[in-house]
């Protein structure tokens, strides 16, 4: 048995140090063992509907650009030409046709990463077999992208398995038939491990999210589960039926959650940087793209059964507008958060007995940094 510090025994237990919050050089750590080695969440299925579409996402240090070839398939690369190593793609997109062109001196490649075109070059000059696109995997859960720069990172279920917080759970609620009908994007000056933290408790739910507690009273007591549902949902207060500024929603339901006893809401944090938040009406995906130990960017895609979205018989916004509320004001603290962890007086956090997620996520943490 491990030997429990005094702190630990008296429910006190260390969490990140000033370092782990603030140091480039931990920062570049965390990209290569952690952001380079697991599934991250990439993007949407959507986003590549046909071919020649193109999705360029940040993983870890790498620029990673995914393509979908003509059978369906996804494919991953570098983003980087093989001539002289120019980026290729600058930002996700349609593409104008299937293939890929650099920017610099045209070399052309296909969906399938081959080297199709050297302009100005004698067709048989140059041996284009060798000079493919770097190829990393790529897959597809619940209509979102993953990618790993680990290329013997186990299958993404697999790995998905792993998580305590028991995402495949949710798969009943078949989100890859909802649609994406809003993507906001915070720049936030935050390390992503506050952001990671802050959303494994609700010690704080009280106190920084009044109205989310007033639909979602456990929240209320800092419990994220209740003791009476072994499915992890967590009952709306009576006569709530959806988490929306506007009290008589009616929009439908996602699907499965007609199945229910009550109006319920699910979350899951898929360690290192996908957050999923589902409550009757809409499936919200939180994505995380560290920047720098002091920056985040934080992706949040708001998902809605296909045929309330762009249908005018639907007003989808005071539903947004109470998820966004929700995530702004997380936004602010984990800012608060950053400014004092910065200070030289702080030595390191702590988490206690209630913030038990936080220990899972720090456990797993130290075991892939070390
Ligand atoms: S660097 Fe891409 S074609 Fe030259
Ligand atoms: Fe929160």
């Amino acid at each position: 048995m491990e030997l429990m510090t005094k702190r630990e025994i008296n429910g006190l237990s260390e969490s990140f140090n000033r370092e782990e919050y603030n140091s480039p050089e931990i920062f570049n750590l965390e990209m290569q063992k952690i952001y380079g080695t697991n599934w991250c969440f990439a993007g949407l299925s959507e986003e590549l509907g046909k071919v020649g579409d193109r999705l360029v996402a940040e993983i870890g240090n790498e620029s990673i650009l995914i393509l979908r070839n003509r059978d369906s398939q996804l494919r991953a690369f570098y983003n980087v030409c093989q001539h002289r190593g120019s980026q290729l793609c600058d930002a996700s997109g349609s593409g104008f046709g299937a293939a890929i062109t650099c920017p610099y001196h045209s070399w052309s490649y296909s969906v399938e990463g081959a080297l199709v075109a050297t302009p100005l070059h004698e067709k048989d000059s140059i041996d284009r077999a060798t000079l493919g696109l770097k190829p990393v995997k790529v897959d597809e859960w619940q209509g979102a992208i993953f990618v790993s720069l680990d290329e013997n990172a186990p299958s993404l279920t697999t790995w998905l398995d792993e998580h305590f917080s028991r995402p495949r759970e949710l798969e009943k609620f078949d989100l890859a038939t909802l649609k994406n009908a809003r993507t906001t994007i915070d720049e936030v000056e935050a390390n992503w491990k506050v952001l990671a933290e802050n959303y494994s408790e609700c010690l704080h739910c009280a106190v920084v999210h009044p109205e989310l507690v007033d639909l979602v009273p456990i929240y209320k007591t800092g419990n994220t589960i209740q003791a009476d549902r072994p499915d992890w949902g967590v009952s709306l207060s009576s006569g709530a039926t959806s988490l929306s500024l506007k009290k008589d929603e009616n929009l439908p339901l996602l699907p499965a959650m007609d199945d229910l006893d009550d109006y319920s809401v699910f979350g899951a944090y898929v360690y290192p940087n996908m957050l999923i938040d589902l409550s009757p009406t809409v499936a919200v995906l939180t994505r995380y793209v560290p920047r720098s130990a002091t920056h985040t960017t934080v992706y949040s895609y708001y998902l809605f059964p296909k045929e309330v979205v762009n249908n005018p018989e639907y007003d989808l916004e005071p539903t947004i507008s109470f998820s966004d509320m929700v995530n702004q004001q997380d936004i602010s603290v984990c800012v608060r958060v950053q400014r004092g962890v910065a200070s030289r007086s702080f030595t390191n956090a702590f988490h206690t007995k209630m913030e038990r997620y936080c220990r899972h996520l720090i456990r797993r943490y130290r075991d892939e940094i070390k």
